[in-house]
């Protein structure tokens, strides 16, 4: 054939395995679509076509080596990231290393013994890739002294652009809940496991679940907070609270089950967007919820309002 240039297998096979750690990464982070040089879709599609006789052709045996540019393209962040971290070098595919750029984990001890002080650390924090595409770090919210410290997962599009943790839609539901609780946004504690809005691509379109080396650079944050909040009880919001904090999966498993981190109980219940998500109000994971924060008043030696209290009450919780 024309046009082909004979490399070395060696080479080529290198090319390839960059090529397929880069888009397992790119699977890994969420990304649904990528560019690719027409050279490259050529090149993978005879890699991996049967020949005639029904066996896999020789990855590299017909394959013109592809360009430097052809390698995988993802799309440039469109965030501003803000003049803090307008020179922070925008990822190109091209450049992207095939390992996956790893957190820097701080020690909690070596952070700021006051919740003002950490949230300024936490401000100017460039330890993971997140801080890239942030508009606001979202440190989180409430009282110094809280009974209760709710934990989520991350900011999303809202929190980001007003660096305050649950003020869209799930964070709507949440409020009312803790109002129903016979609290406020003030007189609890509002956190997250990442403090930087994680979205698919970079992107701002979409938000995504932080990937395990976000949350292990951001979790020493976290756990200064809780030592200087010393909540009464920890609520973990969804999947990524419990993983986070525990390193345990599976939610629907460990809800309802009291926990207990650094000597303080933890209650693990559903994120309020999965509620949004699955039912509503009227939904039995909403009551399952319900149950479990009316365990944390107990555990607080509370009363939990009288279900008659509630039941009517349920249509202004959503
Ligand atoms: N979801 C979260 O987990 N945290 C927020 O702050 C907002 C939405």
């Amino acid at each position: 054939m024309s046009g082909q240039s004979r490399v070395e297998v060696k080479q080529l096979n290198s090319l390839l395995d960059q090529t397929i750690g880069l888009l397992q990464q790119m699977k890994e982070d969420g990304e649904q679509t990528i560019e690719l040089e027409p050279d490259v879709v050529k090149v993978l599609g005879e890699a991996v076509r049967p020949s005639a006789a029904g066996t896999p052709s020789p990855r590299v045996r017909q394959a013109a080596p592809p360009p430097a540019s052809s390698v995988p393209k993802t799309v440039a962040p469109k965030r501003d990231a803000g003049p803090s971290v307008a020179s922070a070098p925008r990822r190109s595919a091209a450049a992207k290393p095939a390992v996956k750029p790893v957190a820097v984990v701080v020690n909690s001890d070596s952070l700021p013994d006051s919740m003002e002080a950490l949230a300024e650390r936490i401000a100017s924090c460039r330890q993971c890739p997140l801080h890239q595409w942030r508009t606001k770090t979202v440190a989180g919210a409430g009282c110094a002294n809280p009974d209760v410290l709710f934990i989520g997962e991350g900011p999303g599009k809202d929190e980001d652009m007003q660096g305050i943790p649950f003020v869209g839609r799930s964070g709507e539901l949440l409020t009312r809940m803790i109002i129903k609780m016979g609290y406020t946004r003030d007189t609890v504690f509002i956190g997250n496991i990442v403090k930087c809005r994680p979205t698919v691509n970079n992107e701002g379109m979409r938000d995504r679940p932080p990937t395990p080396e976000e949350m292990e650079g951001c979790l020493p944050y976290l756990k200064k907070q809780i030592s200087l909040l010393k909540p009464g009880v920890l609520v973990l919001l969804g999947n990524t609270a419990l993983q986070g904090l525990f390193g345990y999966k599976g939610i629907t498993r460990h809800r309802g089950k009291w926990l207990e981190y650094e000597g303080i109980p933890t209650m693990p219940t559903y994120h309020p967007s999965y509620l949004l998500r699955n039912g509503g109000g009227n939904s039995k994971p909403f009551w399952e919820v319900w149950e479990d924060l009316c365990a944390v008043l107990k555990k607080l030696g509370k009363e939990p309002p009288a279900p008659g209290r509630v039941k009517p009450a349920q249509q202004a919780l959503l």
